[in-house]
Parts: C-alpha cells; structure tokens; sequence
C-alpha cells in the first residue's frame, strides 16, 4: 500500500512523524513517500501545492496529511497561501465524504465543557457533504438591488444548490458506514423550509430502502444542534449538507475535549482518501515538542479502516490510544492534576508501545 505522507507546516511535521511511527510498528506493510505542501512547500518552490506533490497524491492509496498555514504567510496572495494546497487537494481528488467522529474517551470527560454523564463514552460519526451546497452553488455575488423597497442599494446573494446524484452518493457513503456501526443514520435538513432539503429527503428515504438493516431518522438542523449538546449519545451516524455539516461538526467536536483528539477523513468516491486531523498547524506552539499527535494517529487508523482496507490494524491503533489515555498519558493540551505530562515524542513512543 503507498501512502502519500504530506506533514506540511507548523505542527504538521512534528505529529506526522508520530503517526508514521505508529504505521510501521504494525509491520512492513507500507510504501510511505513525502512530499512538501503548503508554506514548507512555497519555501522550496515557489508554490503551495506542486505538481509532484499533487502527482504522489493522485497516485498514493491514501494521503496522510499534517497541517498548513503560519501567520508568515498572510501577506501572500490567495493563490499562493498554504491553505490552498488543502482546498486543491479536495478538489483535484474529488473528495466529497467528509468524515469527523466525535469520540469522548472517559478518560478525557473531565476536559469536556459538558457534563460527564452526558458526553462521557461519546461515540458518534457526523458525515459532511463537501463539494455541494451554497458555498460551490451558483448564482453568487453582490450586485445593486431592483427590489423596490431596496432599489440602489447592494445586495449578497447566493444559491443552495444540491442534484439528486450528489445526493445519492452521500447517503450511500453514511448507510455503508452505518453498517459497521450502530445502524442508525440521522439525516439533517431543513425540509420544513428548503427545497434542497425536500429533495435530500426525497432521496435519503428512497436509497434508504436498499439498507433495510439502518435505522433512517431525520432531524430539521436546529433541533440537531439542540440534541448534539442535550443528549449526543443518541446519535450514531448523522449525514447532512456542506452548510449544516460546517457547524454541526465544529459544534460535536467541541463535546470531546480538545481539538488535539479530532481525527478527520475526506474520501472519493472509490474510498480514496486524504486523512487529517480536524485542527491546524499551531503555529503558537510549533517546534516546541508539545503538540498531541493522537488526532494523527487516529486519522492514520480511520486510514487503515476506510482506505487500506485493514480493519484490524485500525482496531488495533484505536484500543492502543485508548490505552495510552488510561496510563494516564497526556500531552498539554489534554493534562489535568493527576495525569502524567508527555512531549509529543514520548506520546507517540506509548502508542507504539501499546
Ligand atoms: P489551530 O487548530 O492551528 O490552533 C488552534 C489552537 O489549538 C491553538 O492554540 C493551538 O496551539 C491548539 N492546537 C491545535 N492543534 C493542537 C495539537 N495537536 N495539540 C495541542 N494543541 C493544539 O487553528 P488556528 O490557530 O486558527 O490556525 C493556525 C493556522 O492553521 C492558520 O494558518 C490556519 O489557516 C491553519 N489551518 C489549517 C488547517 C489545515 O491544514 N487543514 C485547518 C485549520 C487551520
Ligand atoms: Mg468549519
């Protein structure tokens, strides 16, 4: 299996290389080549995302990815800025199944906001369509208004956009993800006001049919961000558009602690994938040796699940971070009085260990 390793900036290398670490003490089992990306690759080329880069990428199984962006780079034009070599990747891979768990260990309750009775063994999986929805939807812009009562001034404007087809390969994405869960998808819309999300309906109830064994519900989005904070854990898999998908993921992630524990996948349409944690490059804490690498390690085992095809090293990789945690292990981030503080090195060292 040939994996793209893409550590980029800030953090981004110092927690790749923690999750390389984890993927070849599962055995020789995988071709890993890097490539620069984002600020790291603009220092050397000239541009975000090269073509090699983007070559290894397209030719890699799956993409191991760090982070991009540094506070060094602001002044650049948008084209040339680390965070587009992220967006590129998205879009030269078409990569429209975004894929956040939302996962609170228990031994991580107390670094919660909320209750520990009500996150406390969390384990949901919110599933975002990427390429659709109003941000991609068109027409957009600003123009000056013909509306009589607001006639000469601007005006925004912009289209929510959603095709039966897209549609279609979303749900399938959550019914089959559902299958290796609690079978119980949770679609979110807002059929009571949008035609998009009449026909997401529509189409969610029909592709539903061909998985009689999933549980299908349906939840308008402001009820779903009510219920994601007053009783997560009835949740298992929950799919919606880009939009809701934006907000309800920021919201489940804020249930687990610390965006340090936030794994994230984006597959195609063949389960092609770049994998990442949900946070960023750090640049705050960059080379200081102390970012948690466990949001890697996760997204390299939702890799091995979703890509590789190798359910049990994921397992694997998984039981060995929770097992980490129940040492007593933590980086920064997630420490607490009583709990042992490790770099991001001897982190990484514990799950290879485990
Ligand atoms: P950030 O996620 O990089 O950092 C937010 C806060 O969380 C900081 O205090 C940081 O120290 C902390 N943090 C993040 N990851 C951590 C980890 N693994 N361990 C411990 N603490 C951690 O978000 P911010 O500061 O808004 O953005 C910094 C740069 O990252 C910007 O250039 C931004 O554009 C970029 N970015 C890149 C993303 C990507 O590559 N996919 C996603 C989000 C932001
Ligand atoms: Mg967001």
């Amino acid at each position: 299996m040939k994996i793209a390793v893409l550590p980029g900036d800030g953090i981004g290398p110092e927690i790749v290389a923690e999750a390389v670490k984890v993927l070849q003490a599962l055995g020789p089992l995988f071709d890993l080549e890097s490539a620069p990306v984002g600020g790291a690759a603009y220092d050397l080329t000239g541009h975000p995302l090269p073509p090699a880069t983007l070559e290894l990428a397209k030719n890699a199984d799956a993409i191991l990815f760090g982070a991009v962006g540094d506070w060094k780079y602001d002044a650049l034009a948008r084209e040339l800025r680390p965070e587009q070599a992220i967006l590129g990747l998205r879009k030269h891979l078409k990569l429209f199944a975004n894929f956040r768990p939302a996962i609170c260990y228990p031994e991580l309750t107390a670094a919660s906001s909320l209750k520990a009775e009500i996150v406390g063994g969390l384990d949901i999986l919110i599933i975002r369509e990427l390429n659709g929805d109003i941000y991609f939807g068109q027409p957009r812009g600003i123009r000056t208004s013909e509306l009589p009562l607001f006639k000469g001034t601007r005006e925004g404007f912009d289209t929510m956009h959603y095709s039966e087809p897209e549609v279609e390969r979303i749900a399938r994405v959550a019914f089959e993800a559902a299958r290796k869960r609690n079978k119980k998808v949770c679609s979110v819309d807002k059929a009571n006001v949008l035609e998009t999300s009449q026909l997401w309906r529509d189409v969610m109830i029909r592709i539903a049919k061909e998985y009689p064994d999933i549980e299908l519900s349906h939840m308008y989005v402001d009820n779903a961000a009510m219920q994601l904070v007053k009783a997560p854990k009835a949740f298992d898999v929950v799919v919606t558009g880009n939009l809701f998908g934006d907000i309800l993921s920021d919201e489940a992630a804020m249930l687990t602690g610390s965006i340090g524990m936030l794994p994230s996948a984006s597959l195609d349409k063949n389960n092609k994938g770049l994998y990442e944690p949900s946070h960023g490059s750090a640049p705050d804490i960059a080379g200081k040796g102390i970012a948690n690498p466990l949001a890697t390690i996760l997204s390299a085992a939702m890799m091995l699940r979703y890509s590789l095809g190798m359910p049990e090293q994921a397992d694997r990789v998984e039981r060995a971070v929770q097992k980490v945690l129940s040492q007593g292990l933590r980086t920064a981030d997630i420490y607490t009085e009583g709990t042992q503080k490790v770099t991001t090195v001897q982190m990484g060292d514990a799950v290879v260990a485990a």
